[in-house]
């Protein structure tokens, strides 16, 4: 059985969200280790009694990560004894251009790079001495299939996401030959919050749990990039492929422009 098959313990930043919570109930099991971070302390509570339930041993926290001094402390603090055998970097933000093409709110671009890029290289930072003193781990990094090509309609997040990318790619490299397994999980359009606040098309979307289980399955295999759903993946990655005029022409006509 691969070493990633069955992680028993587990944590999950972003966990109050649609994705992060829906994964916090597929990992929910006896003798699993769940530790949840979030902000919305009454979410965390429902989701640890659903999780419990379940069976698993669950530990919630409630923060804010663009407060990195003390979301490192506390990162660090449940590293000390033992790092957890996975970690899921799933907290993150949207933001958009206007319907009329105003430029996306300069305070929601800082937090969102905060969340999606520093707060996720601080994740990253923190857990990982106690995994390679342990010599193994494995950590998910949540990009998006925006990551492959910018898109017209959120700048912010499809840049924040290709950093992601890049980040997920190079650590897997560096730390494969320790035994630290790094994998990039590149979403299309998934049921939450911040898929509902996002405007354009939005074409094959998944509900969350549907997402949950194929994250869940896909990371087993530890792969490099975990992108779904597949058609949606294959045109994304085209995008990237083909020259930037002609991908920038097509985005325009499927109107994933203001
Ligand atoms: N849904 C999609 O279509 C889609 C597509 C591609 C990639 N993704 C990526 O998948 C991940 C999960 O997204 P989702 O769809 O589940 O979004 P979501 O439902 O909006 O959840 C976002 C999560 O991030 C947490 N978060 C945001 N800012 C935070 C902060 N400052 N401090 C602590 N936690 C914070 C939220 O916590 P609170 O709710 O408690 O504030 C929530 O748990 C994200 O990285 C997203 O970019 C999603």
């Amino acid at each position: 059985m691969s070493r990633y098959a069955r992680p028993k313990s587990v944590l999950i930043t972003g966990a109050t969200g649609g994705i992060g919570s829906a994964l916090a109930v597929c990992y929910a099991a006896p003798g699993v280790r769940l530790v949840l971070h979030g902000r919305r302390q009454a979410q965390l509570a429902a989701l640890a009694t659903r999780c419990t339930a379940a069976g698993a041993d669950v530990l919630t926290a409630v923060g804010d990560v663009r407060e990195r001094p003390q979301f490192r402390a506390w990162l660090a603090e449940i590293c000390t004894g033992d790092a957890p055998d996975l970690v899921l970097v799933t907290a993150g933000l949207n933001t958009h251009v206007g319907a009329q093409g105003e430029a996306e709110d300069w305070a929601s671009v800082e937090a969102l790079l905060e969340v999606n890029v520093w707060a996720a290289m601080a994740t990253v930072d923190a857990v990982l001495p106690a995994m390679r003193r342990r010599g193994h781990g494995q950590i998910a990094l949540f990009s998006s299939l925006a990551a492959f090509h910018g898109l017209p309609l959120t700048p912010s997040y499809s840049a924040s996401k290709a950093a992601i990318k890049a980040y997920g790619e190079a650590l897997r490299g560096w730390l494969a030959p320790e035994g630290i397994a790094v994998n990039v999980v590149m979403p299309g359009y998934v049921d939450s919050l911040m898929c509902r606040e996002m405007p354009g098309p939005k074409p094959c979307q998944w509900p969350a749990e549907r997402a949950a289980r194929v994250i869940q399955a896909g990371l087993r295999a530890n792969p490099a990039r975990l992108s779904f759903p597949r058609l949606l993946a294959f045109g994304c990655w085209w995008l990237a492929v083909l020259p930037a005029a002609v991908s920038s022409r097509l985005l325009r006509v499927l109107r994933y422009v203001p």
